[in-house]
């Protein structure tokens, strides 16, 4: 099987000069899940609309689904699905007449599209909520609606841009369960955006961590968990003082020490066995400290890690107008 998406020193420079995406290059396998993980303004949108041809890249090259996106960017269009973090559901529309109508537009044939809202509203549990108006679902709901609708027309490839933003966690991990549901049983292969580190920890086969444009790191979870080598110890200093990386480095067990404006970042196999013997040391060197936290690898240290800066992902979406964007989309279609 070939590769759902394989991309190649993918570049975009905005008027202005802004490099929002610097020559990236990755492959999404078929059937995966493919997480695009970054802070806001990192890229993630950015390299979305590209790739569902929204969006004229200034370098590289890319094929999604076989085809390629700047030679025949129409065939790519009908081999994608699309879901934004906006609504794009119709409000005064029920689920199903919504459903309908995305049939409707995508043209499959009446028969067909009948079958496969039957089969998605199951699947995405609508069933008892189909012939209620949208304006009165829940966020999840809507969600799982968007997502049914993005997959109706058998698409190859599902993109998803941010498609848990604005859910409360349990929302969010509802989601991740129907989309690895959809992924088994239409075997669709997933390219996914989050800035949440837990969500793609969680739903994604494997991650890129990109970030001003570049990707950082990739691999799968367990993999880049793996490359940070060792659990993470944070040592903060009550008081600013002479530089204590000599005295830490040498504490058995210690196997690296970053020195940060006012903190100390230690790298150890055996966390929780030296933690005791870093705190006596300090205070031996006439060093007591304010705060000690102990962290088993994460995301969140392996973004550190490869950016050398803390992961802020509370920050929400910066105002792009997919709704827009998705009429566009729509519209080319027709
Ligand atoms: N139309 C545009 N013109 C100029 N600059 C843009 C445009 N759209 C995005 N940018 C800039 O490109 C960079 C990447 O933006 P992008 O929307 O791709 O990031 P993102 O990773 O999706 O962020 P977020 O998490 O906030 O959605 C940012 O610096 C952004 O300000
Ligand atoms: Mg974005």
């Amino acid at each position: 099987m070939p590769d759902a998406i394989v991309v190649e020193k993918l570049e975009k420079t905005y008027p202005g000069d802004v490099r929002a995406v610097r020559g990236v290059s990755f492959e999404v396998h078929e059937k995966e899940i493919f997480g695009f993980l970054g802070p806001n303004g990192a890229g993630k949108t950015t390299t979305v609309s590209m790739l569902t041809t929204l969006l004229k890249p200034t370098g590289g090259r890319a094929t999604v689904a076989g085809i390629d996106l700047l030679t025949d960017p129409r065939s790519v269009r009908q081999r994608i699905g699309l879901v934004f973090q906006e609504s794009t559901a119709d409000d005064q529309l029920t689920g199903e007449e919504n459903l309908l109508l995305t049939a409707a537009l995508y043209k499959v044939p009446p028969a067909e599209a009948r079958q496969r809202i039957e089969k998605l509203l199951e699947q995405m549990s609508l069933g008892a909520v189909r012939h209620r108006l949208v304006k009165t679902y829940s966020g999840g709901m809507r969600r799982r609606l968007e997502l049914a609708a993005g997959v109706l027309h058998t698409p190859q490839v599902l993109f998803l841009d941010e498609p848990t933003l604005g859910l409360d966690p349990q929302g969010r991990a509802g989601i991740g369960q129907y989309i690895r549901q959809m992924r088994d049983q239409f075997g669709v292969s997933v390219f996914i955006t989050t800035h949440y580190l837990e969500e793609a920890d969680q739903l994604c086969d494997r991650i890129a961590i990109i970030d001003h444009g570049e990707i950082r790191a990739l691999g799968t979870p367990h993999e880049l968990k793996d490359r940070i080598g060792g659990d993470v110890l944070t040592v903060v200093p009550q008081k600013e003082g002479p530089d204590l990386t000599p005295m830490l480095s040498a504490i058995p067990g210690v196997l690296s020490v970053q020195k940060g404006p006012d903190r100390y970042r230690l790298k150890s196999d055996q966390g929780e066995a030296i933690t005791p013997k870093v705190v006596q040391a300090c205070f031996a060197a006439g060093a007591p400290l304010a705060s000690v936290a102990l962290k088993r690898p994460s995301l969140d240290e392996v973004f550190l890690e490869f950016t050398g800066r803390a992961y802020r992902e509370e920050e929400g979406p910066s105002a792009t107008d997919l709704a827009l964007r998705m009429n566009t989309f729509r519209g080319r279609r027709r």
